[in-house]
């Protein structure tokens, strides 16, 4: 078969994992050809690919990013998209694609299989937000990169008594954050799931001051929302694709804590370096998992589904179905562990 592969929607360590993993499967065992659309759906309606073979994977493990590059273009945002999309495929002589993408970019291949093309799907987010599957490759990087952010922000925090803000990716739910805020020590986290209120920040940060222990570390997610009529906040920006661009709540959450608690405090955005660098081994393994699956998916005509986990072991569910299962929350039950060490 000739098989395509792009990757689309942010980026994300363990892509060229993914893309290596299918093409030594594809390549070796099934005796594929595979190109490499740039760009995302891009690289489909304009026609731009590269060869992907052993060759140009060499080496490619444990690089960050995506040697495909992304974009966040849909077919179904152009009114000749899903022609040219069409028309990409078959002048490529392409049997299948592999898209490797998050909400966005899957939501669009599930459209896509529904018009009848042979398309399988990989789940990539570093937020780990989505449904179907249990974990999402770059995930643990990010957690790992934040936490050792969080250990060093702990030391000189305690040199100068100071309030550490630490701002974390997680637009819809609150994974990163809670798992850096357990492994790193913080004394609150916040998370889009569980609106918060700046005064109950505030007295827990004040309980810790009085029990004589100062620095405190308040880790946030981008997405965190204050409880209605708390704190106001300003509107993001949206980009051309009708993403929010979110980023900068640790700015206001810092500046209000610094007023009403007396208590000097920085913050620290850690924005796209949670998302750039080479995969950590869990992430490189569970992405080579999915690489090595997608492309059986192909071979076995499972079209419409995507590669998951569940229960350790790899599976596939319908795209529709991960997109009925919708966005995949933070258990409370982990919240609750988080909230245990709030200010004590
Ligand atoms: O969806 C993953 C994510 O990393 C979010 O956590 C973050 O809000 C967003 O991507 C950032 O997107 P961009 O790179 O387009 O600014």
């Amino acid at each position: 078969m000739r098989v395509g592969i792009l990757t689309g929607g942010g980026d994300c360590p363990g892509l060229n994992a993914v893309i290596r993993a299918a093409v030594r499967k594809g390549t070796r065992v099934h005796g594929d050809e595979i190109v490499g659309f740039l760009d995302g759906y891009q690289g489909v309606v304009d026609q731009r690919l590269m060869r992907l073979d052993i060759e140009a994977l060499r080496g490619k493990l444990p690089i960050g990013g995506t040697i495909l590059g992304t974009s966040r273009y849909q077919p179904f945002m152009d009114e000749d998209g899903v022609d040219r999309f069409r028309q990409g495929l078959a002048d490529q002589g392409v049997d299948a694609l592999i898209v490797i993408g998050g909400e966005g970019t899957l939501g669009a291949a599930r459209d896509l299989a529904e018009l009848g093309f042979p398309v399988v799907g990989v789940p990539k987010t570093i937020d780990n937000d989505m449904g179907g599957t249990e974990m999402t490759f770059g995930f643990q990087t990010a957690v790992q990169i934040c936490t050792d952010a969080i250990d060093r922000l702990h030391t000189t925090a305690e040199s100068h008594d100071r309030v550490m803000v630490v701002e974390v990716m997680g637009r819809h739910a609150g994974h990163i954050a809670v798992w850096s805020g357990i492994a790193g020590g913080a004394t609150v986290t916040l998370i889009p799931e569980e609106p918060f209120d700046i005064d109950s920040v505030c007295e827990a940060i004040l309980r810790r001051h009085e029990s004589g222990r100062f620095a405190s570390i308040v880790v946030v997610a981008e997405g965190a929302v204050p409880a209605p009529g708390t704190l106001e906040l300003a509107a993001p920006e949206v980009d051309m694709y009708g993403h929010q661009r979110l980023g900068g709540i640790g700015t206001t959450i810092g500046g209000e804590i610094e007023r009403r608690t007396g208590y000097e405090t920085r913050v620290t955005i850690l924005g796209h370096i949670q998302r750039g660098g080479t995969p950590n081994a869990f992430d490189r393994v569970l992405a080579t998992r999915y690489g090595v699956a997608a492309i059986d998916l192909v071979h076995e005509g499972r079209y419409g589904e995507m590669v998951a986990l569940q229960s350790d072991r790899i599976t596939s569910i319908p795209l529709v179905e991960a997109k009925r299962l919708g966005l995949k929350t933070v258990d409370p039950q982990l919240y609750d562990v988080a909230q245990v060490f709030f200010a004590h």
